[in-house]
């Protein structure tokens, strides 16, 4: 078993990314230590170039993330944790497989023609490429098991179909075809402004997020502020179908506390915003208190940020180097 993910390095990090992205990561991290498993998680800093970032941002963000990471409780020495930029076998595994991938294939991604929306002839030719980069990078380890949100199955579908035609082209059994793994509750967390759009760092709100920097104060206002509805809480979750204020707050009060949403609805059932809300906030700060207060001393410390990613990469490259030599065999450019 061996887990690979990337997630892009963007700034703001958001309650949205810790429930849907990373601590998914730390707990499967940690099952996996018990299995004698290997981890592999990684900014995807070569995705996020695909649409224009600025040099101090780039910089400012891998850093960031990797802060974030760790003080989630990735460990360095448990996980390999690396900038995927410094896994040159990366782009070297990207040229092979993008002569395997059919236009075809590409023309399919839905995220490209979301991100590209109408000025598709103006996107960077990464961003169309991005789902190949995307397959070597979980490819490139014999990734089996890829911890993903849903808007990244149908990339990793493709990786799935490159893996099977160069393996059936070369005749050979080179790739293993990953799985993903989606996260099941909390997979989406909803702006507090507004229960149908996602919680996100472009929201021009910043009530509309729970920042990883927010302090406990901010945190209970923005609870207190955020957009519910007049009813009471109902018994089960489902019954909050239709309320989608309600059922993204009652999602998160159960992915904090490792429940299911319907005993979290059971529990406050008959009681309105007045009294769920405060104990929200409760459950937000008691969990990010401690994972702020890492993030926050870790962010200041560059040395050990870089090192931790420069022992990552040493790991990384140690894994990477056979395979992208197998695969260049495979195809007759080498040995
Ligand atoms: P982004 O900042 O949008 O590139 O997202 C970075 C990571 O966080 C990705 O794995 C996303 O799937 C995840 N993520 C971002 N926003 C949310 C959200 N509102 N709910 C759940 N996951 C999110
Ligand atoms: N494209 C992913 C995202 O935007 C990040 C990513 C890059 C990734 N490479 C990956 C995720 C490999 C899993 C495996 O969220």
């Amino acid at each position: 078993m061996r887990i690979v993910s990337g997630i892009q390095p963007t700034g703001n990090l958001h309650l949205g990314n810790y429930l849907g992205a990373i601590r998914q990561w730390v707990a499967m991290q940690n099952e996996a230590a018990d299995q004698g498993a290997e981890c592999l998680f990684f900014l995807a800093d070569l995705h996020a170039i695909t649409l224009f970032q600025t040099p101090q941002e780039m910089r400012d963000n891998v850093r960031g993330m990797a802060a974030a990471l760790m003080a989630a409780g990735i460990d360095p020495a448990k996980s390999i944790l690396f900038n995927q930029t410094r896994v040159p076998e990366t782009t070297e595994l990207t040229w092979l497989l993008m002569c395997v991938a059919r236009i075809g294939w590409l023309n399919r991604m839905t995220q490209f023609k979301e991100k590209s929306g109408k000025n598709r002839e103006g996107a960077s030719a990464g961003l169309y490429t991005y789902p190949v980069l995307m397959a070597a990078d979980v490819l490139l380890y014999n990734a089996t098991h890829v911890p993903v949100g849903e808007d990244q199955k149908q990339h990793l579908e493709l990786a799935r179909d490159i893996a099977a035609k160069f393996n059936q082209d070369f005749g050979v059994e080179l790739f293993t075809l990953p799985e993903p793994k989606i996260g099941a509750t909390a997979a989406r967390v909803m702006s507090l402004r507004d229960g149908t759009a996602k919680m996100s760092k472009s929201d021009p709100s910043d009530m509309a997020r729970i920042n990883l920097s927010d302090d406990d104060d901010t945190i209970a206002q923005k609870v207190k502020k955020a957009k519910s509805d007049a009813e009471l809480l109902p018994a089960t979750y489902a019954e909050l179908a239709a309320r989608p204020e309600a059922r993204n707050l009652v999602g998160i009060y159960a992915a904090l506390t490792d429940e299911n949403p319907d005993a979290v609805c059971a529990r406050f059932a008959g009681q309105g915003f007045g009294a769920f809300k405060p104990a929200l906030a409760e459950v937000l700060v008691e969990s990010l208190r401690p994972i702020r207060d890492r993030y926050n001393a870790l962010r200041q410390d560059h040395a050990a940020i870089d090192a931790a990613l420069e022992q990552g990469a040493i790991r990384a490259r140690a894994l990477a180097k056979p395979q992208l030599e197998a695969a260049q065999a495979a195809m007759g450019l080498f040995g």
